[in-house]
C-alpha cells in the first residue's frame, strides 16, 4: 500500500460516514476497512508515525480531514504507559499493528443526567487486543475504558480512527465520581 492507498482508504471511509449517520452504523460499516488497512500499515507509515516518547504514550496524527469529520492516528504505547479513565465522546475505530493493547473497562451504574459528577462506575471486564485485532465503541451511552500495556509486555502499536479531531476527551476520576474534558494537542497523550 502507498500513500495512494492511504488516500483511497480516506475516501471510502469519509464516504461511508456520510451515509452513515448513526454511529452504530458508521463503526459497523468501517470495521472491515480497518482490519484491511492494519495489514497494509506498514507500507504506508512512515517512521515518525511509529515515535514513543518515554512519559507517556505518544499520539502521531496520519490524516485529519479538512472539514474535520474524521481523524487517523497511530499511538505508541512503551510498557507500563496508560491513558486515565476516560471517553471518547465520539464513535472510533482501532485496529492494532504491533504488540498487545490492553482495554479495561468501567460501566456505569448512575444514569447519565449530563452532568460531571454524581458518576458510579464499576470496574468491568478487559479486552487483550492482539495484532490484527480491530476494535470499535460509539458514544451514547459512553465506552469508558483504560488502555495501554502493562509492564513486563512488549511496545503496542496501534491505528485509531475517530468520527471527529480528536482534540478532546472526558476523563473521569472513579473514586470522586467526576469527570472532566480535557484537551490534548496532537502529538501529545
Ligand atoms: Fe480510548
Amino acid at each position: 500500500m502507498s500513500r495512494t492507498d492511504l488516500a483511497s482508504f480516506i475516501a471510502r471511509a469519509s464516504a461511508l460516514v456520510r451515509s452513515h449517520p448513526e454511529p452504530a452504523d458508521c463503526v459497523l460499516a468501517l470495521a472491515p476497512l480497518v482490519l484491511d488497512l492494519v495489514d497494509r500499515a506498514p507500507e504506508f507509515l512512515q517512521p515518525e508515525h511509529y515515535r514513543s516518547d518515554p512519559n507517556h504514550y505518544a499520539r502521531n496524527l496520519v490524516h485529519d480531514a479538512p472539514d474535520a469529520s474524521l481523524s487517523l492516528y497511530t499511538l505508541v504505547w512503551m510498557p507500563g504507559q496508560w491513558t486515565p479513565v476516560h471517553d471518547h465522546g465520539s464513535w472510533g475505530v482501532v485496529g492494532v499493528l504491533e504488540g498487545v493493547l490492553e482495554e479495561r473497562n468501567f460501566v456505569r451504574l448512575s444514569p447519565d443526567r449530563g452532568a460531571d459528577d454524581g458518576i458510579e462506575l464499576a470496574r468491568g471486564g478487559v479486552i487483550l487486543l492482539g495484532r490484527g485485532a480491530v476494535t470499535s465503541f460509539v458514544p451514547n451511552p459512553d465506552h469508558i475504558h483504560v488502555t495501554g500495556v502493562p509492564t513486563g509486555r512488549p511496545r503496542a502499536v496501534s491505528l485509531h480512527l475517530y468520527g471527529r479531531m480528536m482534540n478532546s476527551f472526558n476523563t473521569y476520576d472513579v473514586q470522586a465520581g467526576t469527570r472532566q474534558r480535557v484537551s490534548v494537542a496532537h502529538n501529545e497523550s
